[in-house]
């Protein structure tokens, strides 16, 4: 499909729907679900075939039944009133402005959005997205097929820092990384170096950042200054969220970079305070799998 045209009226929405999103999500503690969902959508771009990537065709029957998409479902859904609140948004745009918002509200970095993604429903070969039982060998041919780096697959993977593994989903334990999974921090670094604990989860991909020894300093790095982890989180979670939308960059539009715009006076006024007392009233009520159980009964 056609990008989008970015006018006023569709930056206009953006903004609204972006204050929608907050409430949503802050409503239904599902902040990881959908940093997950729009993790999915972006994670399947190929840079030699320019397929795949954040286009929000995780929506279509045959991608979100793909096994790595287990459960994203609940989060298509969840996302699905704002489609029609605003139908001249795409489904991509508002997967991963929703990615953002999942970050900026748990206390994470705020990073400059830039709308204008086409949709579409052509659905990629199922097997693009990591298996969390593999090595250091396997995230880097899945990442770098994205064309990204040693130092975005470190950065990334501190996305970890929010949510937990359900077993009916991944098959993995349900556990998660850290102790406070509605906390975006650098938590995930810090626990990944200390030695394992009964209550948290550590997949064999996690611990591969440890153990192999180039991604290993950046996982030092981290741990030690969760400003650098920010910066460069906000930065490679930027690229992931932009791959293969390059050529529609004419069109593009950074809220932050206009100081009229409602959320450039957010950011450098009152969204840290609102990011900590949403994060502090929700870390005690997560409970995702049975508000996921619920939706899915509903659904
Ligand atoms: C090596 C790369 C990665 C692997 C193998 C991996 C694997 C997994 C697995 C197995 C789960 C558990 C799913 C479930 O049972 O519900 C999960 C959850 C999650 N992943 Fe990843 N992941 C990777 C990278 C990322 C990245 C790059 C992000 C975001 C930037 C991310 C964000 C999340 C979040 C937020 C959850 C929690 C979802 C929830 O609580 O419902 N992951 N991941």
């Amino acid at each position: 499909m056609a990008p989008p045209v970015v006018d006023a009226k569709y930056k206009k929405d953006i903004e609204r729907c972006r204050r929608d999103l907050r409430a949503l999500l802050a409503e239904k503690n599902c902040s990881p679900l959908i940093l997950r969902l729009a993790w999915h959508d972006a994670g399947t771009y190929d840079a030699n075939s320019k397929t795949g990537g954040p286009n929000g065709s995780i929506r279509s029957d045959r991608e979100y039944a793909h096994g790595a998409n287990a459960g994203l479902k609940i989060a298509i859904d969840i996302l699905e009133p704002l489609k029609q609140k605003y139908p001249g948004l795409t489904y991509a745009d508002i997967y991963q402005l929703g990615g953002y918002v999942a970050v900026e509200i748990t206390g994470g970095p705020s990073i400059p959005f830039t709308p204008g993604r086409p949709d579409s429903l052509a659905c990629p070969p199922e097997g693009r997205l990591p298996d969390g039982g593999k090595d250091a060998s396997h995230i880097r041919t899945v990442f770098y097929r994205m064309g990204l780096s040693d130092k975005d697959i470190v950065a990334l993977s501190g996305g970890h820092t929010l949510g937990r593994a359900h077993k009916e989903r991944s098959g993995f334990e349900d556990k998660p990384w850290t102790s406070n999974p509605l906390k975006f921090d650098n938590s995930y670094f810090i626990e990944l170096l200390a030695a394992d604990k009964a209550n948290l989860l550590k997949l064999p991909t996690d611990k591969a950042l440890v153990t192999d020894p180039k991604f290993r300093p950046h996982v030092e790095k981290y741990a030690k200054d969760e400003d650098v982890f920010f910066k460069e989180y906000a930065e490679s979670h930027k690229k992931l969220s932009e791959l293969g939308c390059k050529y529609t960059a004419p069109q593009y539009f950074d809220s932050t970079a206009d100081p009229t715009s409602s959320a450039a006076l957010l950011y450098s006024s009152g969204i840290g305070v609102i990011a900590t007392a949403i994060v502090a009233v929700a870390a005690y009520a997560y409970e995702s799998s049975k508000v996921a159980a619920k939706v899915m009964k509903k659904a």
